[in-house]
């Protein structure tokens, strides 16, 4: 019953995203005959696929203008999207290889497609190949790499009545035209492709600054609930920030993928006492991924065993209930109060600055008696020692500030006290 709400709630949005942006495409004809628009700052919707815990947006793309829906991955190098499924647009380009272009995405080898005598979007020889992947399946897939027009809204700090009205326009945005087989997974239904956020040239928010001229930063407050949230990239002016926020270096990978450094984590305001030996393998936390397509926050198995076992210590006097998969570790949870549920800190760098897990949102509530830590054990092969999941950072605001290398948050996560988190669609 809740699945089926959930869902159509998910639709309705999609439509009603289509139908602004039946409205918008008048104004954007209009608009590409006067002076090319520069915005300061971009927002774009973000709406959650409950089934899946994975996060929605909608870009306005090609000529004739239509709505994208395109799943947010934090760690993504590119947007990529399925060309199979009747890309129809005039304004559709694929740079020839060894273009400009091409070396500035990376794509160094040379495309060719044999599967259709006539030349279609995604399918022409002499183009250039960039390698798309699905984060949910890890499946990989050779893609042409393409160009088309995007249109994305304007913010100018207004919302409602107020909101800016203008749209601005990318006619060369580039990105990776896959098959439809790379979709195949567990993504809601009318999703297209992928929209990769990651710190490489051609990401979404990297390409944008590029084109409009702004600083590589982007901020994202996801919404739990059925209202939207929010990403805006581009220049955030200050007075857009929450009034507390954290900050800690962020380190970008190879693959343009997004990390932050965790030195201890604390339970209950006591540091949980890790036997470092074990760390060898993970150097400590290591980097510590931030990700948008993993929900629950997962540790790799020696260190999710230390503090679940310190965990149970200083939750001795409540019973233990069978483990709900994938959690491993669960409670009668009538047997205590809210408020002593413990907290868990996780510790920067500079140990002034942590981010609080309050008890009550530290636990997943499978039913009314029992509830389960949010945390997943992994195995021992993993891909970073702790990945945190979009779970964590839902309700709050966070920063991505790629030119000064930082990742802030919002201290609080008592939802919408920073500006972005109030609901900006209505
Ligand atoms: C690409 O070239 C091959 C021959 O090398 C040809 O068979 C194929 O039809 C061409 N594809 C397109 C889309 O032009
Ligand atoms: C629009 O701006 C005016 C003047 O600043 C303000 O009084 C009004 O409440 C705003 N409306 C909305 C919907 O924010
Ligand atoms: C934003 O744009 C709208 C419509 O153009 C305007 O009414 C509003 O005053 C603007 N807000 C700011 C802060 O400039
Ligand atoms: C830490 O782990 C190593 C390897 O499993 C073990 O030999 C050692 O006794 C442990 N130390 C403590 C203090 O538990």
């Amino acid at each position: 019953m809740a699945y089926s709400t959930t869902i159509i709630n998910f639709m309705i949005t999609i439509l009603i995203s289509l139908i602004l942006s039946s409205t918008i495409s008048e104004s954007y004809v209009h608009r590409s005959s006067s002076a090319p628009f520069k915005p300061n700052t971009l927002i774009l919707p973000v709406m959650k696929d409950f089934k899946n815990n994975l996060f929605a947006t909608t870009l306005h793309k090609r000529t004739p203008q239509i709505a994208v829906p395109l799943v947010l991955d934090l760690n993504g190098r590119i947007l990529w999207l399925n060309c199979d499924d009747n890309y129809l647009s005039s304004t559709y380009r694929a740079p020839i290889c060894h273009s400009v272009q091409c070396a500035r995405a990376g794509a160094h080898s040379c495309h060719k497609c044999g599967s259709s005598p006539t030349p279609r979007p995604g399918c022409h020889n002499n183009t250039c190949s960039v390698i798309a992947t699905n984060p949910i399946t890890l499946k990989n897939s050779v893609s042409e790499l393409a160009l088309d027009v995007v249109t994305i809204r304007d913010f100018n700090g207004s919302s409602g009545s107020n909101a800016s009205r203008r749209w601005a326009t990318d006619p060369h945005f580039m990105f990776a035209c896959a098959p439809s087989s790379l979709l195949q997974g567990p993504l809601q239904h009318g999703v297209r492709g992928i929209a990769g956020l990651g710190n490489t040239p051609v990401s979404l928010p990297v390409q944008l600054a590029s084109r409009f001229g702004f600083r590589p930063e982007f901020a994202l407050c996801l919404s739990p609930w059925g209202i939207e949230g929010t990403m805006l990239i581009g220049n955030i002016p200050p007075r857009m920030l929450p009034k507390i926020m954290f900050y800690t270096p962020l380190t970008v990978g190879a693959q343009g993928d997004y990390s932050i450094r965790i030195r201890s984590i604390s339970i209950n305001n006591k540091n949980v006492p890790f036997n470092t030996s074990l760390f060898s393998k993970t150097k400590g936390f290591g980097d510590t991924i931030i990700s948008t397509t993993v929900y629950q926050t997962v540790m790799e198995h020696s260190i999710y065993k230390e503090l679940t076992q310190f965990y149970v210590r200083e939750l001795s006097r409540v019973p233990r209930a069978p483990a709900v998969p994938p959690y491993g570790l669960c409670f009668f949870i009538r047997a205590i109060w809210p408020t002593a549920i413990p907290d868990i800190n996780l510790y920067f760098q500079n140990r002034n600055v942590r981010w609080r897990i309050r008890g009550y949102d530290s636990l997943f509530y499978v039913t009314r008696e029992v509830a389960c830590l949010r945390f997943v054990d992994g195995g021992t092969n993993v891909r970073a020692p702790i990945t945190i999941g979009s779970h964590m950072l839902e309700s709050t605001f966070v920063h991505f500030d790629l030119a000064r290398s930082r990742f802030g948050k919002e201290s609080s996560r008592e939802a919408s006290k920073g500006f972005l988190c109030r609901d900006l669609w209505t």
